[in-house]
């Protein structure tokens, strides 16, 4: 089933200029990139993009860092993108992703964790409209 999903290559990894590497393993598995943006998050922004995590311990620490730098936003298609992007983005925490995810494959943080992607239709939604506003 053809599907978009959106993903943000977070401010640790654009800084370590990890985002073509990135990019190119989306494109090699065969997904194709519709947008693509680079920006830094507004405080607003990132409080409305990371909304559903609002009310959690984390929030502050969550928006401080994704405001900390430009990061790059994607949206993409392709069969099943939702789930499949999760599997090769990885466990949220990175030194605990397996190898072979991107996650597992470039970081070893948890805030700081190399790339959000959308978890389902309603947060691609959302994320994308904050996103490419
Ligand atoms: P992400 O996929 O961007 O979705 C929400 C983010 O919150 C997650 O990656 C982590 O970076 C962060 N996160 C989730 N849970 C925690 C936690 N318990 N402590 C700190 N950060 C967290």
């Amino acid at each position: 089933m053809t599907e978009q999903t959106l993903f943000i290559v977070k401010p640790d990894a654009v800084s370590r200029n990890l985002t073509g590497k990135i990019l190119a393993r989306f494109e090699r598995k065969g997904f194709k990139i519709l947008k693509l943006k680079m920006f830094t998050f507004t405080q607003e922004q990132a409080e409305n993009f990371y909304g559903v995590h609002k009310d959690k311990p984390f929030f502050g620490d969550l928006v401080s860092f994704i405001t900390s730098g430009s990061v790059v936003a994607a949206v993409m298609q392709g069969n099943n993108a939702i789930a499949t992007t999760r599997i090769m983005v990885g466990a949220t925490k990175s030194f605990e992703a397996a190898p072979g995810s991107i996650r597992g494959d470039f970081g070893l943080g948890f805030t700081d964790n190399i790339i959000h992607a959308s978890d389902s239709q309603e947060s691609f939604e959302h994320e994308s409209r904050v996103a490419f506003e």
